[in-house]
């Protein structure tokens, strides 16, 4: 029994000695201290043993027992730290060299436009909405006035989307059907712009997309209450400000030209004063020194009908510019078919 004793006890510390890593150490500690290990079944062997000679062999065996416990232990701890030492020393970061810059996205130019509108007229306290891009036929003509078969509907050639209900569905031509859509259900007063993209079936050219972005705007009041008297004075005053902000000029100068939009009584166009070359007169704005930058008027008083109003009781205007030309005003860009092109070149710019 001694013999095996001490075997146990070289044998051991041979294996420990030798132990490089974490799983084999686990192995040897089985081999030696585990349930089914050489030392349990050594103690486990001592209830054989005449008594004397149990008890010294027994004191010897828990002596090696713990001995063992003790250098495992020990074997152990110097395991763990020169396994935190080794990642230390391969994981090291050198904080002091310079970075890896990473390519970073950005918004569309069209976008950045959008955002810069929606900022100055909530400014002005309008609020913003957004409507359908797939529109039925009533909000985008019927209910603004555009008579059926009326030559009028022509003037937008329309996407039809072939629908399997009663009513006729299109990818909205302009805006808007959102002043539709939105006095169905609210009262005035109130001041909104609806900005979304619209599709016309036409031939591109430089100033003309199939698909662009418009941003309509309704004002609406309530006749006989306090400010409700909305005037054309208000539409000018209200756009001169917006444009001046726009374009950072404080003397940019607007001016409105009659102009036929079915939905509006009167309607106009307004011009402003050219960008490029401050109204002198040059390429751009064919020597006139006046750009043409959006529709509006006041609201027609068969549209406040359809929208289920009194038109006695209400009054407002409304108008629609496109987002797309007011960008290239801006950026100065040539051609409105950059937007899609999906030229990284022309994006990077921005
Ligand atoms: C309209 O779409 C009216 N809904 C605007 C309006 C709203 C008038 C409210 C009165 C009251 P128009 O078809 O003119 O109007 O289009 C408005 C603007 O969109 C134009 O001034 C023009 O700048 C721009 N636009 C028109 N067609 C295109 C096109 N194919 N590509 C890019 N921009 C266009």
């Amino acid at each position: 029994m001694l013999d095996e004793i001490k075997k146990i006890e070289q044998s051991a510390k041979e294996a420990l000695k030798n132990t490089q890593n974490l799983d084999d150490f686990e192995r040897v500690r089985i081999e030696f201290l585990g349930r089914k290990g050489a030392l349990s079944l050594l103690l486990r062997a001592l209830k054989d043993l005449p008594e004397h000679e149990r008890r010294t062999m027994g004191g010897l065996a828990n002596r090696l027992r713990h001995d063992l416990e003790e250098l495992f232990f020990e074997k152990e701890k110097i395991l763990k730290h020169s396994i935190i030492e080794d990642s230390l020393k391969k994981e090291w970061i050198d904080i002091t060299r310079p970075g890896i810059r990473r390519a970073r996205g950005h918004q569309h130019p069209l976008s950045i436009i959008r955002g810069e509108i929606e900022d100055i007229f909530q400014q002005l306290g309008f609020s913003t909405i957004e409507g359908p891009e797939v529109e039925e036929e009533f909000y985008n003509f019927d209910a603004l006035n555009v008579p059926k078969n009326h030559p009028a509907r022509d003037l937008q050639d329309t996407f039809w989307i072939k629908s399997p209900s009663s009513k006729r569905i299109l990818l909205r031509t302009h805006t808007s059907p959102v002043q539709i859509r939105y006095m169905r259900t609210h009262n005035p007063p109130f001041r909104i712009i609806a900005p979304g993209r619209v599709f016309r079936h036409e031939a591109t050219d430089a100033s003309h997309e199939f698909q662009f972005y418009q941003i309509e705007g309704l004002m609406v009041g309530r006749r006989g209450e306090a400010g409700g008297e909305i005037s054309v004075a208000n539409f000018k005053g209200i756009m001169a400000e917006f444009f001046r902000r726009f374009f950072k000029s404080h003397d940019l100068k607007v001016q409105l030209r009659p102009a036929y939009f079915p939905f509006v009584e009167p309607g106009f166009e307004m011009y402003i004063s050219c960008r490029a070359c401050n109204g002198k007169g040059c390429s751009i704005c064919k020597r006139s020194g006046w750009i043409e930058i959006l529709g509006a008027g006041m609201v027609h008083q068969n549209v406040f009908k359809a929208s289920g109003y009194n038109p006695t009781e209400v009054r407002g205007f409304a108008f629609g510019m496109a987002i797309d030309r007011l960008a290239m005003m801006k950026y100065k860009i040539p051609d409105i078919r950059l937007f899609h092109s999906g030229d990284m070149r022309f994006l990077k710019q921005f």
